[in-house]
């Protein structure tokens, strides 16, 4: 069975998160959408609202499931015996993090694969902070995030 694990943090899911998480999925058996617990980047969303957005969602594609996970990623990988890593490229900028990441994590475990999937170009300026900031101060993040997501957002800002 072909696993593949597209991780983040997702806080909160963004449409150009889905829009990888749909075409990924049709590269695998079954894709697993990996939330980090331990953030340090100490969330806006609990991680039971950030895999609640992103489970109802994906409801619509059989072979997703959503998990969250700490520590090393490629521990968590070998625990679900997933070899691929599905990773997001918006733009030039994301590329020398991204690049590390892939490369660190070849290092701790050779057998685990990166690959990256070009973003739709409709979505490739969106983040999940940047969602934030324009919601902080009233701007209009309709289309960008998923409904159920907007509510809470302004919800919660
Ligand atoms: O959505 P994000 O915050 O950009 O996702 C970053 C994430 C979760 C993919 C990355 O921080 C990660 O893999 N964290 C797990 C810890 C780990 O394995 N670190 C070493 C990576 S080289």
């Amino acid at each position: 069975m072909k696993i593949g694990v597209y991780p983040g943090s997702f806080d909160p899911v963004t449409n150009g998160h889905l829009d990888i998480i749909e075409r990924g999925a049709k590269l695998f058996d079954k894709l697993i959408v990996g939330v980090l617990i331990n953030n340090n980047k100490s969330p806006l969303f609990s991680l039971e609202k950030r895999i609640e957005f992103l489970e109802y969602s994906c409801k619509g594609i059989p072979n997703i499931e959503v998990e969250s996970f700490s520590g090393l990623l490629i521990e968590f990988m070998k625990n679900k015996n997933a070899k691929t890593i599905v990773k997001g490229l918006r733009a030039v900028s994301d590329f020398e993090y991204e690049f590390q990441m892939a490369l660190m994590n070849r290092k701790l475990n050779p057998e685990i694969e990166t690959i990256f999937m070009m973003t739709n170009n409709k979505y490739s300026y969106l983040s999940s902070s940047l969602i934030k900031e324009v919601a902080k101060f009233g701007g209009c993040v309709k289309g960008l995030i998923p409904e159920i997501v907007e509510k809470e957002l302004y919800k919660k800002i």
